[in-house]
């Protein structure tokens, strides 16, 4: 079986000037080129994506954004199409972040849409699913997990293809910006029940090379415990990623 490379990737948020951005990805840069065996990637804000490509050179950090519009252009005032993104350096993009679900109201099937625009151009989705405290307590993760999987990867599913270089991460709602974090068996029980619906919806290659991201208070202290599991291909790291010094330690998690 192919070993799946783990995967890095900072978040950013609505955070960070575009001099600052700059500042953070030389830093992470400088201290990450001579890194092997693991991926490192960084979404910042629209307004920073291009400064933040330039900053980043021949360096080995990959460019992701945060939201993308289904559509390739048109009149959808205030959206960015995966072209634009694309212009702007990106091969990556967080697609369907719970505060997006939240605070956005975007619906499983609009980040159905925005992961099939996204892949039609070629840009590597990562796409997120989780459960809030609630529906965790209320016995019913799986169920919500589940149906988040086949609403929001429904055009995959109705050409029976999803691309292997697809990224999925999970993300509990309760565990992001709250400094409570999963343990690993529970994420590892949640990324198991993911890569099985998987292999059961596709098949068993693209189970076995899909990476599912563990995402919600992922800090220096808690990332080599959860990517000691087998499941667990990686981290989302949102508040943890703004600092060099702490996304640095988390990058190196297998130094620890
Ligand atoms: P957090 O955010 O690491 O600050 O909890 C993670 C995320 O929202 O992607």
């Amino acid at each position: 079986m192919m070993k799946r490379r783990p995967l890095i990737a900072g978040n950013w948020k609505m955070n960070l000037s575009v001099d600052d951005s700059i500042k953070l990805v030389r830093e992470i840069a400088a201290n990450t080129d001579q890194l092997e065996g693991v991926e490192v990637l960084v979404a910042p804000p629209f307004t920073a994506l291009s400064a933040v490509k330039e900053a980043i050179g021949n360096s080995r950090i990959f460019l992701g954004a945060q939201n993308i519009h289904w559509e390739m252009s048109g009149a959808y005032t205030g959206e960015i199409s995966g072209t634009m993104l694309q212009e702007a350096g990106c091969t990556h993009v967080i697609i369907g972040h719970s505060e997006r679900r939240s605070l956005f109201k975007e619906t499983s099937e609009i980040i159905d849409f925005k992961a099939k625009a996204a892949s039609l151009l070629g840009l590597v989705p990562i796409l997120c699913i989780g459960e809030t405290l609630e529906q965790r307590e209320g016995g019913q993760t799986f169920a919500v997990l589940r149906e988040q999987l086949v609403l929001s990867l429904n055009n995959y599913r109705t050409d029976r293809m999803m691309p292997p270089s697809t990224i999925l991460a999970y993300e509990p709602v309760w565990a992001i910006g709250t400094g409570k974090t999963a343990t690993p068996l529970q994420a590892q029980e949640v990324h198991r029940f993911i890569r099985e619906w998987i292999d059961k919806n596709f098949d068993s290659g693209t189970a076995s090379q899909v990476r599912i991201l563990y995402g919600g208070s992922v800090k220096p202290d808690n990332i080599s415990d959860l990517m000691s599991k087998e499941d667990i291909d990686g981290a989302l790291v949102g508040g943890a990623s703004l600092k060099a010094d702490s996304f640095l330690q988390i990058i190196r998690f297998d130094e620890r």
